[in-house]
Order: structure tokens, then sequence, then C-alpha cells
């Protein structure tokens, strides 16, 4: 993994590893995925200031999020089907992450359950909650988290229904995959990721089959999600969800100050300002260009933190700079879990720092608490 420098390097192995239908699932936006990739170029538009002769020595990276000391501002996003780039993956990429000291957010829709991830943990990770119509159901996912400890109950709230994302529709995406010429091509030629997914028994929605009533089929994640997602979802729910939940709340999905405002009003830990990696509502702005208003709006009432485009250190340092917690990471973590599983995210992890450390430094800082909009270089 070592002569893996970049992220990008890692999303390369990836690809020659993961059969295609999973690779592409995390390779994609929704329809012309303009927002993914604003995600990204908006990043590389912004510069930082070099300063020289500064003290470098003694770098801190510790800071907070949500409460929870991390050793860099960085959070794994909850990411659905992490089981299928590599077996056992959300078990891997948790473990890799409490190694490294950030949090890891198990989604609702992972492969391994939320007490298979527990089991193989040993400090609180955090649960990502989908809110669907039968509310049995979320009680009980609710209460699973909360028998688990885990240490914050993420709420995402911009997927009442699912963006299409042409690429998964193209490759007839499944969880197991379907036996069809192509399917088993696809997984053929991956024999390493086959040899690997026979050796476990986690092979499909592990929080899901054998918990909801009533669920059917579940293989097609679109189809699914149409029948159960609750299109009603309100602020209202908000407020039963942290009700119930009784502990760290976070909101994701914020991309718009005013609704930031709503966010701020319903007493929550935090929010994450995000477009979902650009895989909702295509034409949306990226996430770090939104940053700053909804920091404007609401930074002295709520943490803010966000995701979507981050893919290296110097990403996080802007996102820091203009205002953010923490900042989380979606596909860096999973092209690290694809390429070389648990060993993979803990290279794109240490990617991230050794490139926050040295351009914070670069900067003239020497502690990440003390970073903010004076690193950023806005002269035209
Ligand atoms: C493959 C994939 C699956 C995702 N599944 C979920 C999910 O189950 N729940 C959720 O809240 N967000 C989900 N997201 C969005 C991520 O949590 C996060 O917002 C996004 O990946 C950040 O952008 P980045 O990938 O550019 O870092 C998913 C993203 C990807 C790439």
């Amino acid at each position: 993994m070592e002569t893996a420098l970049t992220i990008a390097d890692l999303k390369e192995r990836a690809r020659r590893r993961v059969p295609k239908m999973f690779f592409d699932y995390a390779d994609s936006g929704a329809w012309t995925e303009s927002t993914y990739r604003a995600n990204e170029a908006d990043f590389a538009r912004i510069r930082l200031r070099q300063r020289v002769l500064v003290d470098m020595t003694d770098r801190s990276l510790a800071s907070e999020m949500a409460g929870q000391p991390v050793a860099m501002p960085l959070a794994l996003s909850p990411t659905g089907l992490t089981g299928m780039q590599h077996a056992d993956g959300e078990i891997l990429a948790a473990q890799a992450a409490e190694a490294f000291g950030v949090p890891f957010c198990l989604s609702t829709m992972s492969v391994c359950s939320i007490e298979s991830v527990a089991a193989a943990t040993t400090k609180p990770f955090w649960f990502q909650l989908y809110v669907m119509r039968d509310r049995d159901f979320i009680e009980r996912l609710i209460d699973r988290a909360k028998a688990a400890k885990c240490g914050a109950l993420v709420l995402t709230l911009d997927l009442q229904i699912l963006g299409q994302r042409h690429k998964d529709v193209r490759n007839g995406l499944s969880t197991p995959p379907k036996f069809t010429p192509k399917h088993i091509w696809q997984v053929a030629t991956r024999p390493a990721w086959a040899f690997e997914m026979l050796g476990t028994k986690n092979r499909t929605f592990g929080n899901i089959v054998g918990h909801a009533r009533n669920v059917g089929d579940i293989s097609s994640l679109s189809a699914w999600t149409a029948e159960q997602f609750d299109p009603r979802l309100s602020w209202a729910d908000v407020a039963w969800i942290k009700e119930k939940w009784g502990g760290k709340l976070i909101l994701k999905g914020i991309l718009d100050p005013e609704d930031a405002r709503m966010a701020a009003d319903t007493g929550a830990d935090a929010i994450i300002v995000s477009n979902h990696g650009g895989r909702q509502l295509d034409g949306a702005r990226s996430s770090i260009s939104a940053l700053p208003a909804i920091v404007e709006a609401v930074g002295d009432r709520i943490e803010v933190h966000m995701d979507g485009g981050v893919r290296s250190g110097q990403d996080v340092l802007k996102a820091v700079a203009l205002g953010a917690k923490g900042a989380w990471i979606g596909r860096p973590f999973l092209y690290g879990l694809g390429a070389g599983g648990r060993a993979g995210v803990t290279r794109a992890l240490e990617i991230i720092r050794h490139e926050l450390d040295v351009s914070m430094a670069l900067c003239g800082r020497r502690d990440i608490r003390t970073v903010d909009a004076d690193i950023i270089d806005r002269a035209p």
C-alpha cells in the first residue's frame, strides 16, 4: 500500500480489484454528474497563502467533532453497500478508523449489521439513519444503535427519494449480484474480490433483512428505496427522532442557509453541509462553495461540518479554514477499501493526514484548531 501516494492512486487500484457494478456505484453522481464534479473542482479553485520562516515544530492535528476527540478533523461518511467494495467492508473500515482515532459512521444501508460492527470494534462508532415509512422498524433501529453504544446518530435529510445514477441503472446494480452472463463476467474477472466474498456471510443488507417486516426483494436498491423510504419526512420528525435517540445528533445534507437555520433550531449538535456527494440533486452547488454562507448563518449556534469532494489534506485544510469543525470523506475511504481492505483505508487516512500536516505547516500554522480564513489567498 505504501506505493499509493494519492487518493487517485487508490481509486485506480480499486477499479482493478472491485467488480464494475460496485466500483461504478461509488464513482457516480446523479444525472449529468455536474454536482459530483463541482464538489472536487471547487476545492481546486481555492488557494492557500504560503507563509515562510514561521516556527513549524510541534504540530498538532488533534481536534474534536461533535464532542468526540479526533486525531485529525476527519470522519468516514456513511456509505451504503460498503461490504460490496470488499468482503466485510464496514467492519474493516470501522477498525481502521478506530485505530487511527477518527469517527466511522455506519450507514443504515450497510452490508455488515450494527451488531457485527459493534462486535468487531472496541470504541463507539456512529450510526446513520434513513427514515422509512415503517416507524416501528425505525424505532427498533434506533434502539439497536443505542444497544451498540453508538456515539452519535447522523440523520440524513437529503434522500427522501433517490436521485438517479445512470451507471447503476445500466449496470443492473443489485446485492448480491445477479447470475446473468454480464454479472458473472464482472465477478469472475475480479477473482481476489470473489474469493474474499466467499469467505463471509455478510452479503446483503444486514440492518434490514430479518429485522424489517414485509421486506421482500431488496436486492434492487432503487426499487426498494422508492417503496420504503418516507417521502413525507419533515422537521417535526427530527424532533421525535432526537427525543427517541437522546444522544448526540448530527443532521446531514444541509446545503442552504435557510435550512441550516431550521436545523440549528432543532437543537441538534452538528450539521453536515452536504449534497450527498453529488448523488441526489444534480445542478446543486458544491458543498465547499455552500459552506461559508452556512457558517455565517449558523456558525455561532451549531457546529458545522462538511463533506463532498474532499480528496486530500489540502481540501481538509480549506474546509477547516472556511469554518468547518471537521470534514468527512466517502469515496476516498471506499477506494482505499476496494484497493486493499483495512490496510487500504488506513493508507487513505495516512495520505490525507500527511498532506494536511505539511500543508498546515507551510501556511504557517502549528495547531489545526488555530486555522481560520486568514490562510486562504483571496487576492485576484
Ligand atoms: C457509494 C456511496 C454510498 C453512499 N451511501 C450513503 C448512505 O447510505 N447514507 C448517507 O447518508 N450518505 C450516503 N452517501 C453519501 C456520503 O455519506 C457522503 O455524503 C459523500 O460520499 C461525500 O462525498 P465524497 O464521496 O466526495 O467524499 C453515499 C456516498 C457514496 C459514494
